[in-house]
């Protein structure tokens, strides 16, 4: 008691000195912003100006001094990175850090599926929050431009309609894990040649909002994304990550984005802008750990100090770090955040979902597929890419650049088909090709005599991460490794041939390419790719995977090379120009007439639909069009349908799209079974951004609201008028 009493003052001072400690900024109950007021008042200039760039290359500092840890970024965009040195890109050599590979990011926008996008975020997620990040960098979105960008498989495909409704899918799923993503690359980043230097995109504004940005602007505005990655190149002229129009005006102004900004690795140029129209966090790519040095590092602190940047610059930025900082938890060190999980089997079996539905049957003119094995008895497995792992264990350019992914386990094609079909047949493989090219007629001859052997040949090849990956484009389409040759001796060896095709991108399919009865399109699809094929081959998945790009027959029919003309790719005097305007992919090939091998939104399944019953009704007080339709599974396999709303206007005053994606769903249907798919479209949807006003604008007058199984497999359609006085509505469209 004595001892008590003795200790009770004690007691009762530290409570309450305790108490009066808790300070505001830790405090869960008060407001945001409050919170960061008392925060920001509590910090130097030095540990202010410390907050704006990193301390590593995938860390900034934090608030030591307060308790306050820094974030810890990785990429992103498809799984999470293997470990890396502190101080540089290359691995730390740990055999604790394999992951799920989870498809890339072309093969996520294949699958015409948010809902997938969304499981797709939450493994990515939680195998962060296992591995200690704050920040995951994905998902990539530009736009696929050009079928050369060598970083076309790690983003969404050619329309900015599909690319906002995946990122925001997979926006959400990393974000209810406790870890935040980060939209990339802000913006108008469609080549590798010369961005890095900053080249300069000379694009029209409308062009940036027609296509360029819709994405960026949904993932802000409908997702919520906490931080942003500036792009390595200029926009007209000034370096995107010091672009006032693109991060002050669009970003964090007309969207109303509160996160982060950071650069890409090296993509700050100058302190002043950097700091006064620019990035929050400048990100290095520096070898000598000077981060110090960086732009927003002691040249900031000098420019504040001498007057030439106002602190309020720096405070701003100050904030909009701490308030991602504190929304992941970070300021409160008693709350607990997710612990994620790593390699669980959920984790496989969202990644086998995706890469099922990313596969596109392109063509089956025989009915080769599925495949009959009652009729087979032996099988030829052709091609490098059946054995070939597209992520090695051991990271690094292997995998495609910074998004190469170090798997627990890659199932190869060939290992998922002998596993599913020796069982029941005779399988041989032959590799057909490979980067030798000494030894190319050997392999052809040996991969043709066993296509002559065999009742089937399975050909598995296309493209790999040595052409496809980040740091360069490539040089044209071709398919590489002799592949041209090879593919036709082996159609004219075996007429039961089926052509299975991995990458990322257009491949030029010439001269063989019409005499090839069976076709698939079947990406990088990460850990579990073997068996999404073989399962696909064998009918256990029926195919719905619809093409995010257009599949041209010539690289000149690709809007930015249909001149041949350097100026607008890959540029001329450190500038490309993108004069082409909106005309990019299916929107070109549509108003150009060309007839594409297979179009944007292309791809068939095992089973047929039917659609019938169109009705459009528009709700003039409310501004929107109730769209219905519905869709019959005719065949005799379940199967997905993916719906797909195109609008074209009739007849339009300024040149435009002939047709544009506004919606489209996804649909299973059984055998038999028959659904009605609704949609709303908002005026926005018909609008245009007009460059004199720099708003968008409904041009009044006719439109044709399409609905099909593809751009150019239209089944239904309805005319409206669309009345150009009505008021804008902001929705997924326009703002
Ligand atoms: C890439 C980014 C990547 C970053 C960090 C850059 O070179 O362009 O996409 O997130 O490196 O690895």
């Amino acid at each position: 008691m004595g001892v008590l009493r003795h200790m009770l003052p004690l007691l009762l001072g530290l409570a309450s000195a305790l108490a009066a400690e808790v300070p505001a900024f830790r405090d869960p109950a008060l407001p945001e912003e409050r919170r960061l007021d008392d925060l920001l008042g509590r910090l130097s200039l030095e540990e202010k100006v410390a907050l704006c760039h990193a301390d590593t290359y995938w860390t900034n500092p934090g608030v030591p001094r307060l308790g306050i840890p820094g974030l810890v970024v990785s990429d992103g965009p498809h799984g999470v990175h293997e470990e890396r040195l502190s101080h540089g890109w290359a691995s730390a050599g740990r055999s604790d850090d394999f992951v799920t590979d989870l498809p890339a990011g072309v093969a996520l926008a294949a699958t015409w599926n948010p809902a997938l996008a969304e499981s797709y975020g939450k493994v990515l997620g939680a195998e962060a929050r296992v591995r200690g990040k704050d920040v995951i960098l994905g998902p990539g979105i530009n736009i696929a431009r050009t079928p050369l960008f060598g970083r076309n498989f790690e983003f969404t495909g050619e329309d900015p309609y599909l690319a906002s409704r995946i990122a925001v899918g997979y926006i959400r799923g990393v974000q209810t894990q406790g870890v935040a993503a980060c939209i990339k690359h802000f913006a108008a980043n469609n080549q590798e040649i010369g961005a890095r230097d900053g080249i300069s995109v000379e694009v029209s504004r409308r062009a940036l909002h027609e296509l360029y940005l819709p994405g960026f602007r949904a993932a802000v505005r409908e997702a919520g994304v906490l931080t942003a990655m500036g792009a390595y190149n200029s926009v007209n002229g000034t370096f995107a990550c010091e672009n006032g129009y693109l991060l002050d005006e669009l970003l964090r102004g007309a969207w109303g984005f509160d996160g982060l900004v950071m650069s890409d690795w090296g993509g700050s140029h100058t302190t002043q802008g950097s700091a006064l129209h620019g990035i929050d966090l400048e990100m290095n790519g520096r070898p000598k750990r000077d981060y110090d040095r960086m732009n927003l590092g002691k040249p900031f602190q000098k420019e504040i100090e001498e007057g030439r940047i106002p602190l309020s610059m720096l405070d701003a930025k100050v904030r909009r770090i701490l308030r991602v900082t504190m929304r992941l938890g970070l300021l409160n060190p008693e709350k607990v955040r997710p612990a994620g999980s790593l390699n669980t089997p959920e984790h496989r079996a969202a990644a086998l979902r995706v890469a099922e539905q990313s596969i596109v049957l392109l063509r089956n003119d025989a009915s080769l597929l599925p495949l009959d094995l009652a009729s087979v008895a032996s099988v030829a497995v052709i091609g490098g890419n059946a054995l070939k792992k597209h992520s090695p264990p051991g990271g690094g350019l292997p995998g495609g650049g910074s998004s190469a992914v170090k798997p627990l386990h890659e199932t190869t094609p060939l290992e998922a088909l002998l596993t599913k079909l020796a069982p029941l047949a005779t399988v041989t493989y032959a590799q057909g090709y490979g980067p030798d090219a000494a030894q190319a007629t050997a392999l052809r001859e040996r991969a043709v005599t066993a296509a002559k052997a065999a009742d089937l040949v399975l050909y598995v090849g296309g493209l790999d991460h040595t052409l496809e990956t980040e740091t360069k484009d490539r040089p044209d389409m071709k398919l590489p490794y002799g592949q041209s040759q090879l593919i036709p001796a082996l159609l004219a060896a075996n007429p039961r041939t089926v052509v299975v095709l991995v990458g990322g991108s257009a491949m030029d399919l010439n001269p063989w390419v019409d005499s090839a009865k069976t076709l698939v399109l079947a990406w990088y699809n990460g850990s579990e790719a073997g068996t999404a094929l073989a399962e696909t081959l064998l009918g256990e998945n029926n195919p719905s995977g619809r093409l995010p790009i257009t599949l041209g027959r010539r690289l000149e029919d690709y809007a930015p090379h249909a001149k041949s003309d350097r100026r607008n790719y890959p540029g001329v005097g450190g500038k490309v120009y993108y004069d082409e305007g909106v005309f990019v992919g299916y929107r070109h090939f549509d108003a150009a007439g060309l007839a594409p091998l297979f179009c944007f939104g292309h791809g068939l399944s095992y089973t047929s639909f039917a659609y019938e019953n169109l009705k459009v009704s528009e709700s003039p007080d409310k501004g929107v069009f109730s769209v219905e339709c519905t869709v019959r599974n005719t065949g005799a396999r379940d199967g997905l349908e993916t719906v797909q709303l195109y609008v074209a206007p009739k007849a339009p005053r300024t040149p435009r799209p002939p047709r544009e994606l506004k919606r489209f769903s996804k649909v299973l249907l059984k055998s038999g079974e028959s659904a009605v798919v609704s949609f709303e479209l908002a005026k926005a949807d018909f609008a245009i951004f007009d460059e004199d006003a720099d708003s968008w604008r409904v041009e009044g007058g006719p439109f044709i609201v399409e609905i099909g199984a593809s751009s150019r497999d239209l089944r239904l359609s309805k005319e409206v008028s669309v009345d150009p006085a009505a008021k804008l509505t902001h929705g997924t469209g326009a703002d």
